[in-house]
């Protein structure tokens, strides 16, 4: 049994999850479930490669290795565990909802672990303390838990305790050194590399196909492609921008060696012909918006949003190829009288796409709500869209 521990944007994060674990063709059947873990039973897990998956996955905090699931921690048996160590090592202890209590306990076994094997472990003490304490992914890497271990306990409120080991952390080790490196990165226009690799991971395609950007800004969904294995087409109607994207991608092929092929037009989202077989984006959502709009002011923006979204829809449909997948963000712009304008989703219908139908263990459907810590008063949802 594995606990899958989500971060931010639990729901997106699952569904990335969901999708890619479909592809890989890894099964599995939930056994238990709390907002922001699942634990997994998953088909033939021996052949699974845990710290792939963690690497693949931008949602996914950790991946843990059950080793014992308990009424009370007094049952805690770490000679059970079949714990293979170097004879050095670091150890780290991560909780969450335990009580003083159970911390001492786990801290204990741990050490008395450390004695009865003889080996040379040195405890990696976590700077927060509490009933919530997971160690941070670059402690995680700086105290080499990779080689070493974090014990990990979780107590789910049927108050039973899984207690086990990391298989792997996530790691932003990518984003951070694609965001200081990147020839031309722009925060103000730039999409997160995180959500941009979720996005893709949804996408349900094979290596080598094409994906196509209509508002590919300076290339974040591009990036995340190629790295990916896709070959990528951007369309901007900056020319600026087409110029960032065109750097970047330039600098990406180089430092990573890749060979599939990219292409960033200057055009028009609503009007520019490409051929490709999936379609990622985050499209221009209007002026930033500190605070909420009348519903005046929103009219007025929604009435240019509205059309520019319509016709890119009738382009994408027009050039995409047969069963293409979309997934993309779309605004939602509240107002000071509650009125929220939306794109109606008669567009979807009008232009020959539909929903993908969604398993009801994710409990939402193909249409997903995310928060961007910017401070931008409009709403995001993302939209996993089918050709049909
Ligand atoms: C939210 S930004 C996209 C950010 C991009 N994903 C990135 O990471 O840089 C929206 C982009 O849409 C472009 N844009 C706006 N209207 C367009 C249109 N009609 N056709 C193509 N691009 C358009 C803007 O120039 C801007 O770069």
């Amino acid at each position: 049994m594995k606990l899958v521990l989500f971060g931010r944007d639990v729901q997106l994060a699952k569904v990335e999850f969901f999708r890619y674990t479909k592809k890989i063709q890894a099964n599995f059947k939930l056994e238990y479930e709390e907002d922001n873990y699942w634990i997994l039973n998953f088909d033939s897990e021996s052949t699974l490669d845990f710290q792939s998956m963690i690497n693949h996955l931008g949602g996914v905090l950790r991946i843990i290795d059950i080793k014992q699931t308990l009424g009370t921690i007094h049952n805690l048996d770490l000679d059970t565990w079949d714990l293979y160590l170097p004879k050095k090592y670091n150890y780290s202890i991560s909780i969450v909802h335990l009580n003083e209590e159970e911390l001492n306990t786990v801290q204990d076994h741990a050490k008395a672990f450390v004695k009865n094997t003889k080996s040379k472990a040195v405890y990696k003490n976590p700077k927060m303390n509490g009933a919530i304490r997971i160690i941070d992914p670059s402690s995680y890497f700086s105290w080499d838990l990779e080689s070493g271990v974090e014990y990990f306990y979780v107590k789910a409120s049927n108050n039973k305790i899984y207690c086990g080991v990391s298989l792997g952390c996530g790691s932003t080790k990518v984003f951070k050194m694609l965001d200081t490196n990147l020839p031309a990165r722009k925060f103000t226009h730039g999409t997160s590399f995180r959500v941009a690799k979720m996005m893709m991971n949804i996408l349900n395609l094979e290596e080598d196909k094409t994906i196509v950007d209509p508002f590919c800004g300076t290339g974040t969904f591009l990036i995340e492609g190629l790295i990916q294995g896709y070959n990528v087409i951007g369309i901007d109607n900056d020319q600026d921008l087409i110029n960032d994207s065109k750097l970047n991608l330039h600098w990406l092929k180089q430092e990573l060696d890749i060979n599939n092929t990219s292409e960033v037009v200057f055009g028009d989202s609503r009007t520019t012909e490409f051929s490709a077989d999936a379609c990622v984006f985050e499209p221009y959502m209007g002026p930033f918006l500190k605070k909420i709009p009348s519903e005046k002011e929103a009219e007025h923006i929604w009435e240019e949003l509205d059309e520019l979204y319509r016709n890119t829809f009738k382009n994408l449909s027009n050039n995409l190829s047969e069963h293409a997948q979309i997934v993309c963000i779309l605004p939602d712009i509240p107002t000071t009288s509650q009125k929220i304008f939306t794109l109606n989703e008669s567009v979807f219908e009008d232009n020959g796409f539909a929903y993908i139908a969604m398993p009801a263990m994710l409990k939402t459907k193909a249409k997903i709500k995310y928060d961007t810590p910017d401070g931008a008063k409009i709403i995001r949802h993302i939209y996993v869209l089918e050709k049909i």
